[in-house]
């Protein structure tokens, strides 16, 4: 065949080649090891010198040309692939935000932030402790002596005695609250304290309000001439702020705590007219947390002396708290993990509640 038809003819496969492999099954068609140029070049070898000479630089310029043109189809097709890609995958940055798919805050978490929040505007710490603590710290230490009847109200879980340990200290236990950091803490640093210990703590219940683990958040404020009004005012605005109700009617009834003397049970008022329970309006109240002055047997227990000294101290379910905020009926659900119900109730996390009650 002609070179030159030849070459033309090679010129149009490689043009109409669409897409880089259509290109690359071309080039192989004419330069590869059986391709049509290829086998030209074998046929030199039966030519005579003379006309080897003038047929290998026509083939080897046509050679050349064809390398040339399938380069140059090649860079534009690849531009071309490029550019229909950016176009494909363009950001619409005018479309809205789409849900964040990461993941819900739970809301025990959260509730537990919003407290923490609270709390630390009025100047309060963190403080934490262990879960397994022993019968000294939950107890005994608190005002509880061995055999009194208020630790039938706190019926837990036992682990085997700790060989280490002697006595009270000797008996392991699931905290059945988080007053066991006011003794670890107050043990370790003198006064002035001012701190909250959010944690899990353990009873032997089951039912729709009680599950056996579940969450308390402990506040312990002494120093010198602490009363009885710094707890109410205290109190007053941590739930005037927690719940955003302003002028939030309260109620202190008299009661007991081993631990605390004067003891309090706080009330705030609401209305659960039409089943529907509205906190902060109405005729009714509704119980929730219990409190009192420090005793003095527990500062003494802790080297702080009570004559000196004196401090209020509070306990509040965390897990009642957002049953109450955010209209959660069963406890037991808080403990599924049931995504459906996370999805509900959860909260995004860059949902944010302000702790500063507005004008
Ligand atoms: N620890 C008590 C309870 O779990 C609550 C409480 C804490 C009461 C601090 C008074 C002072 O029932």
């Amino acid at each position: 065949m002609d070179i030159s038809t030849l070459k033309t003819e090679l010129v149009s496969l490689i043009e109409s080649a669409e897409d880089l492999p259509a290109l690359e099954q071309a080039r192989v068609s004419v330069l590869g090891k059986k391709g049509r140029i290829t086998e030209l070049m074998k046929t030199l070898g039966g030519m005579d010198p003379e006309a080897r000479r003038s047929a290998g630089q026509v083939i080897n310029t046509a050679r050349d040309e064809i390398t040339a043109l399938i380069d140059r189809q090649e860079r534009s097709l690849k531009k071309q692939a490029l550019e229909s890609r950016l176009a494909a995958e363009r950001v619409d940055v005018t479309l809205p935000a789409r849900p964040d798919p990461i993941g819900h805050i739970h809301p025990i978490s959260r509730t537990v932030e919003e407290l923490v929040e609270i709390f630390a505007a009025m100047g309060f710490c963190v403080a934490e402790g262990p879960d397994i603590d022993d019968d000294w710290h939950n107890f005994t230490a608190l005002n509880f002596p061995p055999g009194h009847p208020a630790r039938e109200m706190h019926d837990t879980f036992y682990l085997p005695d700790d060989p280490g340990e002697t006595g009270e200290r000797a008996r392991k236990l699931l905290r059945t609250h988080t007053s066991t950091v006011q003794i670890r803490h107050m043990v370790d640093h003198p006064p002035p304290i001012r701190i909250i210990v959010p944690g899990r703590v353990y009873r032997s219940d089951h039912d729709m309000t009680h599950t056996p683990m579940f969450h308390q958040i402990e506040g312990l404020v002494v120093g010198e001439d602490i009363h009885f009004g710094h707890l109410k005012d205290c109190l007053t605005r941590f739930l005037e702020a927690f719940f955003r109700v302003r002028d939030l009617p309260v109620r202190f009834r008299p009661s007991f705590f081993p631990f605390t003397e004067p003891s309090a049970e706080m009330d705030i008022g609401c209305s659960r007219e039409g089943g529907r329970l509205a906190i902060g309006a109405g005729a009714d109240w509704l119980e929730i947390l219990g409190c009192g002055m420090v005793h003095p047997n527990v500062l003494r227990n802790c080297g702080i002396d009570p004559e000196r000294f004196s401090g209020f101290a509070f306990g509040v379910g965390i897990d009642r708290l957002a049953m109450l905020k955010y209209g959660i009926p069963d406890l037991r659900t808080f403990f599924e993990s049931d995504l459906r119900w996370l999805r509900h109730y959860g909260f995004a996390p860059s949902e944010r509640d302000s702790v500063v009650l507005g004008a």
